[in-house]
């Protein structure tokens, strides 16, 4: 096995939103590149007004077999990103176990539907509080360490093409999502003089109980209008993308391969900004 096979040979990278769906992907991915993982989910009930099921502890055995699968150690406990305190111990004990931090990929997130005048207060909260308050204690949680071990590193902060076109139909996810990237950006420059960078991943519609929540197509019948916001996108599109492809973009920008790249928005959609 080469370097450039495994390029995150020897480091351990923090994953929240790892039993399935995109986290799940990119803990194989980031273990496959050589990472040991630590991996959190809530593995149940995050926003009562998500059309989608749940994540279960049998999704996050899953993953934890899979990362198993790819010969690398992991830690995966069910901690909701919204305890700050959860995120702290389960970041220690990994660290304890594993010996360093290097890379953090703050991908927990929700998404709900309703016009920004009518959703409920619940609704807002629940959404911001998973989509920005989380990924700030992550950051919380994971910095400290990153900095004390004093090996640079890379976070990377799990926005969505709704956190750079804001779209109409799910206003409070794009409130929480264009959060996202004011506090990637912050956090980049905060950063800089330990050699950690920090960035945004923005994907379009991909392939997991989220993007494949069919409560959307209600918002488009009762607001038809709102579809135009909504385009394929430029590149030629028969289905959602897949979570691997999403991946591709998270393991470069943990690697050294981006060195050059802090404080950036990388879309992962197919062009649909521009159109
Ligand atoms: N699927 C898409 O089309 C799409 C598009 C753009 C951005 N995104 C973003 O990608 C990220 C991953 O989403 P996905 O598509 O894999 O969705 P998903 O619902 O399949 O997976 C999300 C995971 O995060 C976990 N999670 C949610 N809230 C949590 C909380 N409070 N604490 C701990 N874990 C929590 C869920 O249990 C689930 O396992 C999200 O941030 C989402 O907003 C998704």
């Amino acid at each position: 096995m080469s370097s450039s096979d495994q390029p995150l040979a020897g480091k351990v990278a923090y994953v929240t939103g790892a039993a399935r769906g995109q986290g799940r992907s990119h803990c194989v991915r980031l273990a496959r590149a050589g990472a040991d993982v630590i991996a959190i989910d809530a593995c149940g009930p995050v926003a009562a007004s998500n059309g989608y099921e749940p994540a279960t502890p049998q999704d996050l055995a899953e993953t934890v077999s899979l990362v198993e699968g790819e010969g690398r150690k992991i830690l995966a406990k069910e901690v909701d990103v919204r305890d700050a305190e959860g995120q702290q111990r389960v970041v220690a004990e990994g660290v304890e176990q594993f010996g360093r931090l290097d890379v953090v990929v703050a991908n927990a997130g929700v998404l709900n539907w309703g016009r920004l005048w009518e959703i409920s207060a619940q609704q807002w909260q629940e959404t911001i509080d998973t989509n920005l308050t989380g990924v700030w204690n992550t950051i919380r949680a994971t910095v400290p360490a990153m900095i004390a071990a004093g090996n640079g590193g890379s976070i990377v902060n799990v926005s969505s093409a709704a956190g750079i076109k804001a779209v109409p139909g799910c206003g409070h996810y794009c409130a929480s999502k264009f959060g996202v990237v004011g506090l990637t950006n912050s956090l980049a420059v905060e950063l800089g003089e330990f050699g950690i960078r920090v960035n945004s991943v923005h994907p379009y519609g991909t392939d997991t109980p989220m993007g494949n929540d069919v409560s959307m197509y209600e918002m488009f019948a009762a607001h038809p209008n709102f579809i135009h916001s909504y385009s394929p996108g430029a590149l030629p599109t028969d289905s959602l993308a897949a979570p691997n492809l999403i991946s591709d973009v998270v393991v470069w920008l943990a690697s050294d391969a981006s060195s050059l790249v802090t404080a950036a928005q990388i879309p992962a959609d197919k062009g649909y900004l521009k159109i």
